[in-house]
């Protein structure tokens, strides 16, 4: 699997592990961080080069890889905002070459990480996976080229894959295993609060009950679980090419995250509201059956477990050396 010494990687080569797969990873070590997975084969290679395709292939020969996970990806909105090139260059890129070695190897399955940024601004109460697909980011929109790039080549070469289309991921399987990145709500939360500063809103008046926004948060130890899951759809032969949201089907608002997040870690999480963030929509929660369906699974844990699992992780600090 790519990508897999990062926080959701890493989750997910847990999982497979414990299901009794054997795990190959691939990573350039440039986010992610290899004491997240110690005594996992790790093959170092950046995947938006063209020169790391003949060693992927050969890397998936050596080790009898049957299918890819392939998670490695930049995914910072605004970053991508500022460098948009490179940001296609990383992400269809990577996934090019990732497709192109698959190819040369004859590995015929992948799951590939896509994004609810794909959706853009949402107007439906539930987003279904047949919801218009109008990326506001250069990031989502390198996501969604990325699901039209595996349409394609299972066309032209009869690879079998199935895009995960993650919502707001969060959580902790294990303390050593938490986002070490300040870059989400929950994390800027927890890296506020413990400095002693206020928690922040970008604004309360949007058309939501409490006027701040609602988004679909799913621990990254269940959405682990949906990739276990989704490659046992694939080797049972089950329907490909399509999108799967990957969420609770339970909308949250970021008040309500930060009064959880205050009883959980017992500090003040009282927000100071601030100047709404350009380019958020005020609800995006996904509807839930085609996966509950297709690949019969659906998230277990609620907004309590997973801040209580992101706050112990955040506690633990980043892994030890
Ligand atoms: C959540 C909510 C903010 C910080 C983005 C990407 C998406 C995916 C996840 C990668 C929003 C509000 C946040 C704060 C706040 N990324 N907020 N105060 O924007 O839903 O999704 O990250 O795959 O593709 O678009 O996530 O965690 O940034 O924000 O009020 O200090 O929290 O406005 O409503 P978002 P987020």
């Amino acid at each position: 699997m790519t990508g897999g010494a990062g926080y959701i990687g890493s989750h997910v080569v847990r999982t497979l592990q414990s299901a009794g797969h054997e795990v190959v990873i691939v990573d350039d070590l440039s986010t992610g961080d290899a004491r997240r997975v110690p005594g996992v084969p790790l093959v170092p290679l950046d995947l938006a080069e063209a020169a790391s395709r003949e060693p992927l292939a050969q890397a998936m020969h050596e080790h009898g890889v049957t299918s890819v996970i392939h998670l490695a990806a930049r995914k910072q909105v605004g970053e991508s905002v500022e460098r948009p090139l490179w940001y296609c260059g990383q992400n269809v890129g990577g996934l090019a070459h990732v497709l192109g070695a698959m190819e040369r190897a004859s590995v015929g399955s992948i799951v590939y990480s896509s994004s609810a940024a794909v959706y853009g601004s949402v107007s439906e109460d539930l987003v279904a996976e047949d919801a218009a697909l109008e990326p506001l980011s250069p990031y989502g929109r390198t996501k969604l080229a990325g699901e039209w790039l595996l349409r394609d080549a299972a066309r032209a070469h009869g690879v079998r894959g199935v895009a995960l289309r993650y919502f707001n991921v969060a959580g902790a399987g294990a303390p050593e295993l938490g986002d070490t990145v300040v870059a989400n709500l929950v994390t800027i939360v927890l890296d506020r609060i413990t400095r002693g500063l206020r928690p922040q809103v970008y604004g309360t008046d949007y058309p939501t009950d409490d006027g701040s926004c609602i988004r679909d948060y799913v621990h990254v130890v269940d959405l682990a679980e949906a990739h276990v899951a989704t490659l046992d759809h694939l080797a049972a032969g089950g329907p490909v090419g399509e999108a799967l949201n990957v969420g609770r089907g339970t909308g949250v608002s970021v008040l309500e995250v930060l009064a959880v997040l205050g009883e959980v870690c017992g500090l003040d999480t009282t927000p100071e509201v601030v100047a709404r963030r350009v380019g958020d929509p005020a609800r995006v929660v996904a509807a839930v059956d085609r996966i509950a369906q297709d690949v019969r699974w659906s998230a277990r844990a609620d907004l309590r477990a997973i801040l209580e699992s992101a706050w112990a992780a955040w506690q633990s600090g980043p892994p030890a050396i």
